[in-house]
């Protein structure tokens, strides 16, 4: 049963009460502007979630964490069936990073390929309890493709709004799945601000990443799992790439949850990763904690942010966690890409392999030790992005339909 109880500005701390089916929902503090986060009756969920009755749960959709998710999804969860993804160790991506204790949280295996799934399902479960017929979001593309996807699960119908320049696999996706697709002629930022202009105006129920309370909860799910799937060990870092900010925070979520409600003691320390040009976050966090626009150019298009949407969230996360940030090149993202797939088998998109981009250097920094234990989160898959996945690879060895012709290429490329 759902324990949450209300909502709290991120920014000045004043509560609001939670929207009931009656009242609209609510997307910014009427304070301050600033965004809001979903409050738990800790004590109550206390009471309903243990270490055992998690473990007697075989359920391993994001639904078995109930207790602490604003919505239960009901009849839709069946169709809302995001579900637990793989932690595994990463002994050779490891040793070439110089972390024996690496572990990698493959995100890439979601229905839509990437970790906004989880946000997905969590928000469409709030939309629908609404009786919302029309669900909107914008996206750099992976929350699309995600809304696109459940939404076609659940028989909604969904608008999105995405930069002109969206990869083609990723808009392939949206429109495959049947949703209405606004191609915005301008950046991501400009695509957010008229989804939520259209919103307004039309009365569509808003998914956006970032001002939706509701993503946070989503995505804090990947937190409960590293978790329980690290068997309540909580590791020293977790990595993960940043764009608006609201992957960070709900990962920052999930942990402060289980510490509250006593499944834990402490919580992980956060490394955000930032593409050098979309680095506001980094540069709040580092500086007087005030968002400011930066030109958020980079090949890594899911973390290409001007203004991030939930900044003031990553940085509390940051801050509360004892955390840091890092910006890594394009470059460095390409080269992630290749050794993830290379020692891991990881096919990962340039912003999922900017996580491990920013994990090298910050290691090379002497941020990360040897010693700790370290989880690298895979936003989204490598299959999203074809053309950024084909600058990292290179081409291939060509030759005639012909054994002798064979024979010259391969002469001195290929040894045993
Ligand atoms: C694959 C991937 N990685 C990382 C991010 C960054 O998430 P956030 O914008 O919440 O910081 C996104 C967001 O679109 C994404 O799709
Ligand atoms: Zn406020």
């Amino acid at each position: 049963m759902p324990h949450a109880v209300g909502l709290r500005c991120v920014r000045c701390a004043a509560e609001h009460a939670a929207p009931g089916a009656a009242r609209p929902v609510r997307y910014a503090c009427e304070a301050c502007g600033g965004n809001l986060d979903v409050v738990y009756d800790y004590a109550a969920v206390r009471r309903e979630l243990s270490r055992a009755s998690l473990a007697a749960d075989p359920d391993h959709r994001v639904w078995r964490y109930r207790a602490l998710l604003p919505v239960d999804a009901g009849v839709d969860a069946e169709r809302l069936n995001v579900s637990r993804t793989p932690l595994a160790a990463a002994p050779a991506l490891g040793a070439r990073l110089g972390l024996p204790s690496l572990w990698l949280k493959d995100e890439t295996r979601h229905p839509s390929a990437s970790l906004k799934d989880r946000a997905s399902a969590i928000t469409l479960a709030m939309a629908r309890a609404r009786g919302a017929e029309i669900v909107a979001g914008a996206s750099t593309g992976n929350a699309a493709s995600s809304l696109a996807c459940l939404a076609a699960r659940t028989g909604t119908r969904a608008v999105l709004f995405v930069p002109e320049s969206i990869p083609s696999a990723k808009l392939a996706q949206i429109l495959l799945f049947g949703a209405t697709v606004i191609a915005v002629r301008g950046t991501y930022d400009q695509a957010a601000d008229l989804c939520l202009a259209a919103c307004e105006r039309y009365g569509w129920y808003d998914r956006d990443t970032g001002r939706n309370p509701y993503t946070r909860e989503g995505k804090k799910t990947a937190a409960f799992e590293i978790l329980e799937q690290l068997g309540w060990r909580v590791p020293d870092w977790v990595v993960v790439s940043v764009g608006d900010g609201n992957i960070l925070s709900g990962l920052h979520k999930g942990f402060t949850d289980l510490r509250e409600v006593g499944l834990v003691d402490g919580i992980p320390r956060l490394l955000a990763v930032q593409a050098e040009h979309s680095d506001a976050v980094k540069r709040a966090f580092e500086g007087d904690g005030v968002i400011r626009a930066v030109s958020g150019v980079t090949i890594a298009d899911s973390i290409s942010v001007g203004l991030p949407r939930d900044g003031d969230a990553a940085v509390r996360a940051l801050r509360e966690s004892d955390g840091a940030a890092v910006a890594v090149t394009d470059d460095a993202i390409l080269d992630a890409m290749r050794e993830l797939a290379r020692t891991e088998g990881l096919f990962a998109e340039p912003a999922a392999a900017a996580a491990v981009a920013g994990l090298e250097l910050a290691t090379r920094e002497g941020r990360i030790r040897e010693a700790e234990t370290v989880v690298a989160v895979v936003t989204g898959s490598g299959l999203k992005d074809v053309a950024s996945a084909t600058r990292a690879a290179g081409a291939p060895l060509t030759t005639e339909p012909d054994l002798d012709a064979l024979d010259e290429v391969v002469r001195g490329r290929i040894e045993a």
